[in-house]
């Protein structure tokens, strides 16, 4: 569980260096897809894996991955439209990073923590 989150870490990194380095609309525009497609297949994993053993908190985690891939979503829109560097680095900044550290420890280790101790894997 925690190396798709590194992976997503990488990606938003990567992102942020192309901007620190003017790298073309298309390639930046590409790989900001590559983080909501990871995204949203990392996120249905976990859904997947926490309907699998009936965890308690699925409906309130399932909402906070919904809120941010929306917010996502909206900014890759709004990219595509305006093509605002500072925007879009703002969102990938002050918005995902602080989330996925947060999701990661209010909802992602209490989630695992559970599915170790009914699955004993
Ligand atoms: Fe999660």
């Amino acid at each position: 569980m925690n190396e798709v989150h590194l992976e997503e870490v990488a990606i938003i990194n990567t992102l942020l260096e192309q901007l620190d380095n003017k790298m073309n609309f298309e390639l930046f525009s590409k790989n900001l897809q590559k983080l909501l497609e990871h995204m949203k297949d990392h996120f249905s994993s976990e859904e997947e894996l926490m309907k699998e053993v009936q965890y308690p908190s699925l409906q309130m985690h399932k909402a906070d991955h919904d809120k941010v891939l929306n917010q996502t979503r909206y900014a890759e829109m709004q990219w595509r439209n305006k093509k605002d560097e500072d925007e879009i680095r703002e969102y990938l900044e002050e918005n995902i990073m602080p989330w996925l550290d947060q999701h990661i420890k209010a909802m992602d280790v209490p989630m695992a923590d559970f599915v170790l101790s009914v699955k004993h894997i």
